[in-house]
Formats: C-alpha cells, sequence, structure tokens
C-alpha cells in the first residue's frame, strides 16, 4: 500500500505547518512528526536540522513541567511520541527512519536540553512498506469526553498491543475486578493537584482560555473543548472561567465534577510499564504510547492518559503507590502511562506551533 501524504491528509484537520513542495525529505518528516502529543501539549522540543536527512532533537527547557513532572519524565516521553510520528511519516515518503538515541549518553535535569535527546536520519528505502498507521496520524487526537457503548475487549487489546509492541515496554489493562479501585485513586490523584497552587498553577499557565491566545501560542489545552463542553455549559464556562478565576473553589469544584464523570466512564484503562525508569524507558514509552495510540484509532477508540496518580512529588506518594500496588509495579519498574480508553464523540482539535519556529538557529 503506497499512500501519497498529500492525498491522505486533509490539512483543515489538524494545524499541520503548510507543505513546501521543495522541503527536503527531513522537514517533511517532522511537519509530521510534530504532531505528536506532548504532556499539557507542551511540545518540549527543538530541532537541529544537520542535512537534508537529518536532525538532531533537543529538549525545550522553557518548556518544562518542574512542579508535576519533576523528574522529566513526561516531557521526554513526549520525545518518544515525536520520534515515532517521525518514522511513521518517513515510511509514507520512501525513507527508513533511523535513531541514535542519546547519543551523548542519559543526562542530569541540568543538562537537558544541552545534549540531543536523539539524532534522526533517513535513508532511502524506495521498496518500504508505508506504516499502516501513517492514515491515522491526522485523526488521532486525546479525547477528554466522556466515554460511552462497550468495553475494550481483549480482542481489540491485543490488536493495539501487536501494532505497538517494542521491547522494554510491557501493555496491559487493568482487570475488571480493580477498575472501581483504580478509577477512585485516578479521581483523587486528579484532586491532590488541582486543589494543590503551585501544582495546579503550573498546568493552568499551559490552559488556553481564548481561540486569540491558542492561535498566538500554537501551544497548550484548549480550556473550553477540554470537557467536551456544549451549549449553555460551554457558554457558562466561558463566562465564569478566566485565568484568574480559574482556580477559584467553584471552578476547582466544577472542573473536578466533570473529570470524575469523565473517570467513570472510562471502558478500559491501559498500562505502559518499563522494567526500569531511566531516559531511554521515558523515550521507548513515547514510541509505544503513540503507536497504540494511533491503533486504537483505527479501532474507533479514543484515549485520555491520565499521568496524576504516577507523578513524582510528595504531594502524590501515597496515591502513587497505592497504584502501583494497584498495577504490580515494584521499583526500579515504573508505570509510565495509564490511559483512559474508549470510544466518544469527535474531540477538538489541539493547537501547534509552526515548525519554523520549532527550529534551531
Ligand atoms: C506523557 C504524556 C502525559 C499526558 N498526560 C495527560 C493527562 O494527565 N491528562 C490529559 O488529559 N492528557 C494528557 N496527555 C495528553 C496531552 O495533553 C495531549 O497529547 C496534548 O494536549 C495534545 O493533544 P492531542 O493528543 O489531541 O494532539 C498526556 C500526553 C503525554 C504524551
Amino acid at each position: 500500500m503506497t499512500e501519497s501524504i498529500y492525498t491522505v491528509f486533509d490539512t483543515s484537520d489538524r494545524p499541520l505547518s503548510a507543505i513546501d513542495a521543495d522541503a527536503p525529505p527531513i522537514l517533511e518528516a517532522l511537519r509530521i512528526g510534530i504532531t505528536a502529543p506532548s504532556a499539557h501539549n507542551t511540545q518540549p522540543w527543538t530541532i537541529d536540522i544537520r542535512s537534508g536527512t537529518e536532525a538532531s532533537l533537543y529538549f525545550d527547557p522553557a518548556r518544562s513541567l518542574p512542579f508535576t513532572d519533576p523528574l522529566g519524565r513526561q516531557v521526554h516521553i513526549s520525545h518518544g511520541t515525536l520520534l515515532e510520528m517521525t518514522a511513521i511519516a518517513a515510511t509514507s515518503l520512501g525513507y527508513r527512519a533511523e535513531f541514535n538515541i542519546l547519543p551523548e549518553g542519559e543526562m542530569s535535569f541540568a543538562e537537558f536540553g544541552t545534549k540531543p535527546t536523539a539524532h534522526i536520519r533517513l535513508v532511502p528505502a524506495p521498496d518500504i512498506e508505508v506504516d499502516l498507521l501513517f492514515g491515522r496520524i491526522l485523526h488521532r487526537r486525546t479525547s477528554r469526553r466522556a466515554y460511552e457503548g462497550q468495553r475494550v475487549t481483549e480482542a481489540e487489546f491485543r490488536k493495539i498491543v501487536e501494532q505497538s509492541k517494542r521491547e522494554g515496554v510491557d501493555a496491559g489493562m487493568i482487570p475488571e475486578d480493580r477498575f472501581a479501585e483504580a478509577t477512585e485513586i485516578i479521581k483523587q490523584a486528579v484532586a491532590v493537584e488541582v486543589n494543590d497552587r503551585p501544582l495546579y498553577g503550573e498546568s493552568l499557565t499551559w490552559f488556553r482560555f481564548s481561540k486569540r491566545e491558542i492561535a498566538e501560542k500554537g501551544d497548550g489545552i484548549n480550556l473550553f473543548t477540554m470537557s467536551g463542553l456544549t451549549g449553555l455549559m460551554l457558554h457558562l464556562a466561558r463566562l465564569t472561567m478566566r485565568p484568574r478565576t480559574f482556580d477559584a473553589a467553584l471552578n476547582r469544584k466544577s472542573f473536578l465534577k466533570t473529570f470524575d464523570q469523565a473517570a467513570a466512564s472510562a471502558r478500559g484503562l491501559l498500562t505502559l510499564v518499563t522494567p526500569t525508569n531511566t531516559m531511554s524507558d521515558w523515550i521507548n514509552t513515547g514510541r509505544v504510547y503513540v503507536r497504540a495510540q494511533l491503533a486504537a484509532d483505527a479501532l474507533g477508540l479514543r484515549f485520555q492518559p491520565v499521568s496524576q496518580s504516577l507523578q513524582e512529588f510528595p504531594e502524590m506518594d501515597k496515591l502513587r503507590a497505592k497504584m502501583d500496588a494497584l498495577v504490580g509495579v515494584t521499583t526500579p519498574a515504573k508505570l509510565q502511562m495509564l490511559v483512559r480508553v474508549g470510544r466518544s464523540q469527535p474531540p477538538a482539535l489541539s493547537p501547534r506551533r509552526e515548525l519554523g519556529s520549532i527550529i534551531r538557529g
């Protein structure tokens, strides 16, 4: 199956940077790669273009989440999603993507952004098959809406795993008899975050409150569409929620109520676990996560990561330990992703920055 990138993608569906017919393959592959999912839609990367087929990926420290992601784990999972999406896009151009992950070694927090996370090299492969997940790239969206319909079946889970598995990342589903307990931890963990000023304050800086702000910044989370609010509820939300009032007790309460309803509607809970918790594990997890999300999309299933109970700040220690015990994870293994899965109405489109603004120099 060879699908041209130009026929498959409807650019009105996803804020893709404009096509440049003269662009070298590395730019064309990255143009699609940067529509990858990232924590809080921070898009925490900069890219150094080294040639028409090579680039280096760096972390952008200005886009870190020091309170909710103190280790930099989630932002590096996000690098994994970008790399995998770039590799999938490369197959549609007749190239195989080769990655040299952490070419200068693992980094301490202070070193983030000073050394590359990966060198990317596109190698011509005229006979390469277009990755089957390529056609789902523009359709993939995180859905924070309530889910409906039947539970995720064993067969659906197996298909998702088949198309996403990589050595070193274990995918699982929370079993039926632990579902209610897991949902309770997920809800409590979100409440911990939302009711803590510095933690929630950090998330608030990534919430976007107007179309103008979204257009200007091209990142973050579109607040008004994030829970699928429509009609009168959306109107009320627009009237009452402003950056300065969003953390008012009443607004936090209604935010949590909407979240709790969405959490309770999960039709499956996917887990991704690594045997250790290194930067390479984080990047590997991102690669698996996005493939799983694309594979699920092909089955009509949506994803929403629910990351709070996995996070590594002291206020979360108890709930993180509870979730680890429920999933059966013990140190040095790490539960890297916990994901609400189900069917929903189409979720909102999330913004992206222009490729040009991400390229260094
Ligand atoms: C590592 C990681 C953690 C995430 N955690 C959450 C989360 O806790 N809650 C949530 O609603 N979305 C979460 N997301 C989804 C992102 O917010 C989403 O990918 C981003 O806003 C872009 O939107 P899109 O996926 O629709 O393109 C996470 C994504 C990644 C990669």
